[in-house]
């Protein structure tokens, strides 16, 4: 495995030799100036359009843009704010095509319906950077996707249950999805489906979407307590927040969360952290925000002509209350 800058790594040879190839292809080209990257006079603007502000990952993924962009002084950052809507994330992009950016970057609220704006990009001669989230379009319309393997982590919050909490009998299971038609709530989903799918005592009875957020988490997890709350043993939740929502939801509903009902999740932010050290969360497989430094290397090196494979993958780690304590003063998110 070749190792990028920090917690990165690019997938084997062959993909890699792929993934070099494809990015011969016209969607790298830009234009003269931008070529140059930045020069005395012309820093690299980098239009950068965020999904929104919905989780405690997403505020750490905006720290880490934002910073990277201002510590290196060839670089200028136009930062937008998407909240959570796919129309508006799609208007900001036509902006910096307007604008004539150096780079486009952005994190799809959605995987789908974004081709249009990715070809307006291209025919503008302007390089796009994905970060945290894939799209479903023509891979030769963008570089490369910066961020985190969702089906993997999908599996290892399988692993984690099926190891952890043993039972003959049936584990009923309620799943609080992120948002609808997002790669993470559709890879993780698959990833944890296809991982039990074969230990058929564990079952999903509940599965609706709580937006990433930890008061739709906690809002669905009230509805869910209200149906079920006698058969729910487990939660899985696609990330921390809605986890934390349905953390106070089972104490208001008079249970123990990490106890009466086993609670897991996806990101590792400080907040888990803590309510695994305090017993009501079990675990939480990682999910690393921090992308602001590889995000701003891989600009420069486009417009440097350097190529880059199509998926550049962060590591990551399972944390459960085992190893909490240990982590929490560690944790940068
Ligand atoms: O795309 C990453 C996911 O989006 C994180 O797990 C979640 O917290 C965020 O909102």
């Amino acid at each position: 495995m070749k190792k990028l800058k920090g917690m990165f790594a690019v997938a084997g040879t062959t993909a890699l030799a792929l993934s070099l190839l494809a990015g011969c292809g016209a969607s790298n080209s830009v234009s003269s100036t931008s070529k140059q990257g930045a020069s005395k006079d012309h820093k690299i603007v980098i239009g950068f359009s965020q999904v929104g502000a919905e989780s405690g990952w997403r505020t750490a993924n905006t720290e880490s843009i934002k910073s990277a962009a201002a510590a290196d002084s060839n670089i200028e950052l136009k930062f937008s704010d998407a909240q959570q809507k796919q129309e508006n994330q799609i208007k900001a992009i036509r902006s910096f095509i307007a604008q004539k950016v150096d780079v486009i970057a952005f994190s799809p609220v959605v995987q789908t319906g974004f081709e249009p704006v990715l070809k307006e990009a291209k025919a503008a001669g302007i390089p796009v950077i994905l970060t945290d989230r894939s799209v479903e379009a023509d891979p030769s319309l963008y570089v490369t996707m910066i961020g985190s393997d969702f089906t993997q982590e999908g599996k290892k919050a399988a692993d984690w249950m099926l190891n952890n909490i043993k039972s003959d009998g049936t584990v009923n299971i309620a799943e609080l999805e992120g948002t609808v038609g997002s790669a993470p709530a559709v890879d993780r989903k698959k990833g944890f489906d296809e991982e039990i799918k074969d230990h058929q005592n564990y079952k999903i009875i509940k599965s609706q979407s709580g937006d990433f957020t930890r008061s739709k988490g906690k809002e669905v997890m009230e509805a869910f307590l209200k149906s079920d709350g006698k058969k729910i043993n487990v939660v899985f939740a696609h990330n921390d927040d809605m986890a934390l929502g349905a953390i106070q939801a089972i104490e208001e509903y008079g249970l123990n969360p990490g106890k009466d009902i086993k609670v897991i999740s996806m990101d590792g932010i400080k907040d888990a952290f803590q309510a695994m050290v305090d017993g009501k969360l079990n675990a939480s497989i990682e999910c690393n925000p921090l992308l602001g430094p590889a995000l701003m290397e891989t600009a420069e090196g486009v417009l440097a002509g350097k190529k880059y494979p199509k998926w550049i993958k962060s590591e990551e780690g399972v944390f459960d209350q085992t190893n909490a304590a240990k982590e929490l003063p560690n944790r940068k998110y």
